[in-house]
């Protein structure tokens, strides 16, 4: 016969959640024991059913009980062995553990996107590997254009798309203006940042750096908007009202009229600071969309206008936070990180100053 009380004894001893699975395996499984009682119910006259049924079901009640009581009380248990261990002191200072931080070209990235915003510009993204047709066609530079002299790229091994075109890891952020007028209907603002390639390397050169696109597209857009959105856009990431702008004729396959952009400075203990008229210093190309690259996206020159802008990132943050070697940007080096590096609670904002 089964000993009932040394059952419930064992299962209320049990003391973890293996040992309390056996003890059910042993009386309630398939094979077990009470299981076993049960199915000789069956083989019984109605008498001794009436009798002996309702003390089996019992029985079996009773283990089913003591083991959904035992469970909950392994469970609370460890919950409560758990929240021991976790708790958090939160008036402790924070422990000497090694710490991250945001990279200048990430936080330079997070300035723009925080000046633009405010200017009503959604930020853009493309591919970093590209097709011939976004990278050089749809800009107006044709294959065997002296235009694509200007740029060293990067041509992928067999990097056929599906269509058969060659890919190029991509020169510009400037597909992304051909992207983003291939997607969207007008009017547009956008910004586009990140990286692009160029087999270049030295002091201000390296073969990744960071661009950041501007595109408008609008009814009636003309010069006089490129030249107060880029003095908008360089007073506040600067954060001198004094910054001075000047712009040269220049050329771009993609832009009609082109002008590339100068901002002044000064030297001050060695050091690059902008502002004033004294000295001039490339920062950004720019013009207005050239007809034939607003055609390729589909859309009618003659109904739609607008400028466009591609920056380096990198040499706005070495301007801005006073870096000299570009290439120490991606040398990975901790002392050069923690130097330079932000704070993750350093988000920009407008109120705040961008410059955190
Ligand atoms: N894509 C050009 C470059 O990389 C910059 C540019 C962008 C010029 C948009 C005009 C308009 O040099």
């Amino acid at each position: 016969m089964i000993d009932r009380e040394e059952i419930l004894a064992r299962i209320g001893a049990a003391d973890d959640a293996a040992s309390l699975e056996a003890l059910r395996v042993e009386n309630l499984g398939k094979q077990g024991k009470v299981t076993q009682l049960l199915k000789t119910l069956g083989k019984m006259s109605p008498d001794e059913r009436k009798t002996e049924g309702p003390k089996i079901h019992a029985l079996r009640e009773a283990v089913q009980g003591a083991l959904d009581a035992r469970k909950a009380e392994l469970d609370r248990a460890e919950l409560e062995a758990r929240l021991k261990t976790e708790t958090l002191d939160l008036s402790l200072p924070t422990p000497a553990a090694p710490q991250g931080s945001i990279h200048p070209v990430s936080q330079v990235m997070d300035e723009l996107a925080e000046i633009f915003a405010d200017l009503g510009f959604a930020v853009a993204e493309g591919p970093e590997i590209e097709d011939d047709w976004h990278n050089f066609g749809a800009l107006n530079i044709p294959e065997a254009h002296p235009a694509r002299a200007m740029q060293d790229t990067f041509y992928i091994a067999q990097g056929d798309n599906e269509e058969g075109a060659p890919q190029v890891l991509r020169t510009h952020t400037s597909p992304v203006q051909i992207r983003t007028m291939m997607r969207d209907k007008p009017p547009l603002r956008i910004i586009a940042p990140g990286r692009v390639y160029r087999s270049d390397s030295d002091a201000t050169h390296t073969p990744m750096f960071h661009q950041v696109e501007g595109l408008v597209i609008d009814r009636n857009i003309h010069l006089g908007h490129l030249k107060w959105t880029l003095e908008t856009f360089l007073k506040a990431f600067f954060e001198r009202d004094d910054v001075e702008l000047r712009l040269r004729p220049s050329y771009f396959p993609f832009t009609e009229p082109s002008a590339e952009v100068d901002v002044g400075y000064s030297i001050e203990n060695g050091r690059p600071v902008i502002g004033g008229r004294e000295n001039w210093m490339e920062v950004l190309g720019s013009g207005m969309v050239h007809p034939k690259v607003i055609a390729n996206c589909g859309l009618d020159p003659d109904e739609w206008q607008g400028f466009a802008f591609g920056c380096g990132i990198d040499r706005l943050a070495m301007l801005k936070y006073g870096m000299d070697d570009l290439r120490a940007f991606f040398d990975a080096d901790l002392r050069w990180l923690r130097h330079y590096g932000f704070s993750f609670l350093d988000t920009p904002t407008l109120s705040a100053g961008v410059g955190a």
